[in-house]
């Protein structure tokens, strides 16, 4: 079929004065047309597009009808006019059923040439609209095909971005429920404390001694005091994972802050040596002045604790590479391999604290983690050669004034 527009007409006779003649009749009518004397180049000239033969039938080289036969090969949409004698009717029963789609009688009339030509036209612009319309369905079709194949692949990508979520709610949910338990238990053992001495007290009072009835009061005041900061301390990390950390960045001077939180424990007599070093002098960062604090209050009040009266309690401070580095070390029992991570997790207590007594929930070090990652930064913790002394260390983002955060908490580890 030739390109969209005017149909393309060969006319296919061998007597150059008809050919002629019906070429220069049809070029006037507007019609696209070429002529060709022979079949062979015919076939040529609708290798390079037509839609319409007019064709006489008998030809030096070939038959009409085997034209039209190999015409068809090259566009199957071809339609002809057959032209016959008045001797051929015959002819041109056959040439119907072979596809053509009417016959003149020869010589023609060329109002009847014209007015067959009109219809075949028409027929042949419908095929043309046809195929275009089926070309589009077929363009369509495949634009179609292809959205829902992105449809379809965005979806699975979304169920298991669900999928995920999901499991990480399971996740989360299976923690809280562990959380709660956790938390039941740890309230419940200071509560068994103070009902059970009470109860003492109430039935026997008569019968007591008053050093015991002291002792008792003692005992449920100390229970009393660690309900109390076990309550705090729940509220504060419940409060820190349902609502996350406000942090307030502003420039802050890390070895004047350790210079104002030891001052504050030093009145409290804690009788320990305390040391500031700064080998670089002041490291200044940008980040929560409020957050460091508790940080570094968390990390003394542990060392204090756990280390032998009048021991020396080291802060340090050091910064490159766009961080800061604070160490706390202590000379204290030290915590062994396999507590190093344990140590964070909510109410663990290594196991020779627990059975000295000194006091404590096991929220500190979860509290503390919890605010150090909510700065950016890092914990960890190292011990002495033999296992003695404990150096926690806290590496945070320097940042200068107004620099963004990029989110990723993707410092270097600080090295022991
Ligand atoms: N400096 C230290 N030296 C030795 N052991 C420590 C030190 N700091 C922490 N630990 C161990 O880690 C455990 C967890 O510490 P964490 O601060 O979380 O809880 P805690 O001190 O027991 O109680 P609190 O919630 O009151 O702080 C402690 O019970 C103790 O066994
Ligand atoms: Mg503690």
């Amino acid at each position: 079929m030739s390109d969209a527009g005017k149909l393309r007409i060969i006319i296919v006779d061998d007597d150059a004065s008809v050919g002629k003649t019906l070429l220069g009749i049809l070029k006037k009518a507007g019609y696209d047309v070429e002529w060709a004397p022979n079949g062979k180049e015919a076939l040529e000239k609708l290798k390079s597009g037509g839609d319409i033969l007019l064709v006489d039938v008998r030809l030096p080289d070939m038959n009409g009808l085997d034209i039209l036969r190999e015409g068809h090969k090259i566009n199957a949409d071809l339609g002809a006019i057959v032209m016959t004698g008045y001797s051929d009717t015959e002819t041109a029963v056959r040439a119907l059923n072979a596809g053509a789609f009417a016959y003149v009688q020869k010589p023609y009339n060329i109002d009847e040439v014209k007015a067959s030509l009109a219809r075949l036209a028409e027929r042949q612009n419908l095929l043309r609209q046809n195929r275009e319309l089926v070309r589009q369905l077929q363009d369509s079709n495949a634009v179609l095909e292809r959205k829902v194949a992105e449809r379809t692949k965005s979806l699975q990508t979304a169920n298991l971005d669900l999928a995920n979520t999901i499991e990480r709610l399971k996740e989360a949910d299976a923690a809280k429920s562990a959380f709660v338990s956790m938390v039941s238990h740890e309230l419940r053992t200071p509560l068994t404390v103070i009902e059970g001495f009470t109860e003492t007290l109430i039935d026997k009072l008569e019968s007591l001694k008053k050093e015991e009835i002291v002792q008792y009061l003692e005992i449920i005041h100390t229970d009393t005091l660690r309900l109390t900061r076990l309550i705090q301390n729940i509220l504060d990390l419940s409060q820190m994972q349902a609502k996350g950390i406000a942090i307030n960045p502003a420039p802050v001077r890390l070895k004047a802050l350790s210079e104002s939180v030891v001052r504050g424990l030093e009145v409290l007599n804690t009788g320990m040596k305390f040391e500031i070093v700064f080998d670089q002098g002041e490291v200044e960062i940008f980040s929560d002045k409020d957050c460091v604090e508790q940080v570094l209050v968390n990390l003394l009040s542990n060392a204090v604790k756990y280390s032998p009266k009048n021991s020396a309690i080291r802060i340090e401070g050091v910064s490159r590479d766009g961080i800061a580095q604070l160490s706390v070390i202590d000379q204290g029992p030290g915590i062994p391999e396999p507590e190093r991570e344990r140590i964070f997790q909510a109410f663990y207590r290594c196991p020779d604290v627990v059975n000295s007594k000194t006091p404590g929930t096991g929220l500190g070090l979860t509290i503390t983690r919890a605010i150090v990652e909510a700065l950016e930064g890092r914990i960890k913790v190292e011990s002495g050669p033999e296992g003695k002394g404990s150096s926690f260390q806290v590496t945070l983002p320097r940042r200068i004034e107004g620099e963004k955060s990029n989110g990723s908490n993707d410092i270097p580890v600080a090295k022991g």
